[in-house]
């Protein structure tokens, strides 16, 4: 099973879930490309069936403006049939970018993994990486 996960991360929280989230996915045999938004392209992403997005809620929730959503935005239209994982770090908020987010991409037609996004407070603690290790778990299976 070939998965990408391509994220944003401007302090390292939502990175250390790409992280988790990929040796989830290599420990279940899944072959993992790993890659930065700011060191990929919207094509290079969709060509791969099962794609996990990472990005934390900027803004007023919503997502990182300058670099994730140029590149979530010229992806979007590619997602059709395929199985997409959210996830991303926030702070303060309910959570309401990774609600809009999860209604965007499936109104694109992608298979939403697990129905959810994957939202965690801040770093991830023990309980949130192992969160993560499953999500990637997940996604080789999928
Ligand atoms: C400019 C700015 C705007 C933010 N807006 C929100 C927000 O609307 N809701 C929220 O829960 N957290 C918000 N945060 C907090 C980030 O989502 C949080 O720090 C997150 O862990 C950053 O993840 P990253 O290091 O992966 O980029 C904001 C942070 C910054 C710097």
């Amino acid at each position: 099973m070939k998965v990408v996960i391509a994220y944003y991360s401007a302090t390292g929280n939502t990175q250390a879930m790409a992280e988790e989230i990929q040796r989830g996915a290599a420990e279940a045999g899944a072959d993992v490309t790993l890659l930065n938004v700011g060191d990929t392209t919207a094509e290079e992403v969709a060509e791969f069936d099962v794609i996990a997005l990472g990005c934390a809620s900027y803004g007023d929730e919503v997502l990182e403006e300058y670099e994730f959503q140029p590149f979530y935005d010229e992806l979007e239209p590619m997602l059709d049939g395929k199985k997409v994982a959210l996830f991303g770090s926030y702070d303060w908020g309910q959570g309401q970018w990774m609600h809009d987010w999860q209604d965007a991409v499936e109104a694109a037609g992608a298979e939403l993994i697990n129905g959810k996004g994957l939202i965690i407070n801040l770093y991830p603690d023990a309980d949130g990486l192992k969160e993560c290790y499953d999500l990637g778990q997940t996604l080789a299976q999928s």
